[in-house]
């Protein structure tokens, strides 16, 4: 995914958190805790105002929210052929990863910055013993 960085960058700090819904400096959510705590996505402002913002991006792509499982990320930055994200994740079901990021398209604030130019999808056999080959599971 390319990522328009320079009119990210024209955001405000305070804009940019809010895009994402953490902390820049550190990556605290913005409900609060550390850079490992989980957003808060119930946390209000004492005048019901969310502190996640509804269109942050951890508030969109979140599991709960989307109502999928687990799902592990493993992105590189990338600088060529232009500033962006080479975005992995690995999941059980593939349906965890369209149905997130068609609960993205819908309203995340991180999208409109975002050119996706390319995407694949592989199967990835689970290891193997000397009992049990590569791929048996695969032939019940
Ligand atoms: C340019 C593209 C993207 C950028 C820069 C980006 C960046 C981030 C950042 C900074 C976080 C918060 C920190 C963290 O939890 O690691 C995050 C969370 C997350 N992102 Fe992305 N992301 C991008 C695209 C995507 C895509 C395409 C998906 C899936 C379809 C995705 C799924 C998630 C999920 C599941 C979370 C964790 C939400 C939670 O439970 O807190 N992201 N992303």
């Amino acid at each position: 995914m390319e990522i328009d960085l320079t009119r990210f960058a024209a955001l405000s700090v305070t804009e940019q958190e809010a895009v994402f819904g953490r902390r820049r400096a550190g990556g605290e959510p913005l409900s609060g805790g550390s850079v490992d705590s989980a957003p808060g996505l119930n946390a209000k402002t004492p005048e019901g105002r969310y502190l996640v913002p509804v269109d942050a991006h951890v508030r969109r792509a979140n599991p709960t929210v989307v109502g999928v499982g687990h799902m592990l990320r493993r992105s590189y930055s990338i600088d060529a052929p232009a500033p962006g994200l080479l975005f992995i994740s690995f999941q059980n079901d593939l349906r965890t990863f369209t149905a997130t990021l068609a609960r993205m398209d819908t309203s995340d604030a991180l999208l409109p910055f975002t050119t996706t130019t390319a995407s694949a999808t592989f199967l990835i056999l689970p290891g193997y013993t000397p009992q049990r080959p590569l791929g048996s599971g695969l032939f019940g």
